[in-house]
């Protein structure tokens, strides 16, 4: 059953999701040269408790078993990087997924950033994070009630596929309100005029998980971390987002502070 939400509960939804993308761009920016995975996770720790009354909790921390706070994926790593030793290089490029809960509702949101800055690029990964992030934007611009959710998940897949990268099957986004996961599943694939319709009131974390090289992925004995099988990188944004009478509204509006989000569709 897919959730829909009233007005009061979309406006709790707004500030969850404020409040998640506050962190998220927090974290972001605490990211540079020589600090270790670890070093992000304690800080987004302590940042969440500094954040709206106090009283967001993290939305990974204990999910499943899962240890840390936020998750951090770098370079060949696709999503559900654990925090660890690993020291952040120039160059690297690193996926913080955050999410969590305020006020009984979720806000979900990941940004890829480079660490050093977008200068650090090569025109391959250049074009992953564009092709990554311009899916995300798209499928967004595409939502609206009475399409259906197929015609979002084909959309991503043929932006991804056009840009000469490949879309993760194993994992989706979905649908968000209290829980962290809800219905529906929303694959980065899909059929256009298939799937569920779109409702006013939808709450739904719209995800791509997008790889340079190959889709095939597997997962490291720690149980979580997604890694691409060829060791090429990966990319990965996120926004929750709500079904209004005629468009989507993002509800973790990270964008206003990354600065790429004014260029990246000039790239
Ligand atoms: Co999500």
């Amino acid at each position: 059953m897919i959730n829909v939400h009233t007005p009061a509960e979309l406006d709790a939804m707004r500030q969850a999701g404020r409040l998640m993308a506050d962190l998220l761009n927090a974290c972001c920016d605490f990211i540079q040269p020589g600090i270790t995975t670890a070093e992000v996770d304690a800080f987004c720790r302590a940042t969440l408790r500094t954040l709206g009354d106090g009283t967001a909790q993290s939305g990974s921390l204990g999910y499943m078993g899962y240890p840390a706070s936020l998750c951090v994926s770098v370079n060949e790593e696709v999503i559900h990087g654990i925090p660890g030793d690993r020291i952040l290089q120039r160059g690297d490029l690193v996926s913080l997924d955050v999410c969590g809960f305020y006020h009984g509702f979720v806000g979900d949101n990941t940004r890829t950033i480079v660490v050093g800055g977008p200068e650090h690029l090569d025109a391959d990964r250049r074009r992953l994070l564009r092709v990554t992030r311009q899916s995300l934007e798209e499928a967004v611009r595409a939502i609206r009630p009475g399409i259906h959710l197929g015609d979002i998940c084909h959309l991503i897949e043929r932006i991804v596929t056009q840009g000469g990268c490949t879309v993760v099957r194993e994992y989706t986004g979905h649908g968000v309100g209290r829980k962290l996961h809800e219905d529906p599943p929303i694959p980065n694939y899909g059929k256009p005029g298939r799937g569920p319709i779109l409702h006013e009131g939808m709450t739904l974390a719209i995800e791509p998980m997008v790889n340079l090289g190959k889709s095939a992925i597997r997962v490291l004995p720690d149980g979580w971390t997604v890694v691409t099988r060829d060791g090429l990188p990966a990319a990965h944004f996120e926004y929750s987002v709500a079904v209004l009478s005629d468009r989507a509204e993002i509800l973790t509006p990270w964008f206003e502070k990354d600065p790429w989000s004014d260029d990246w569709m000039k790239e």
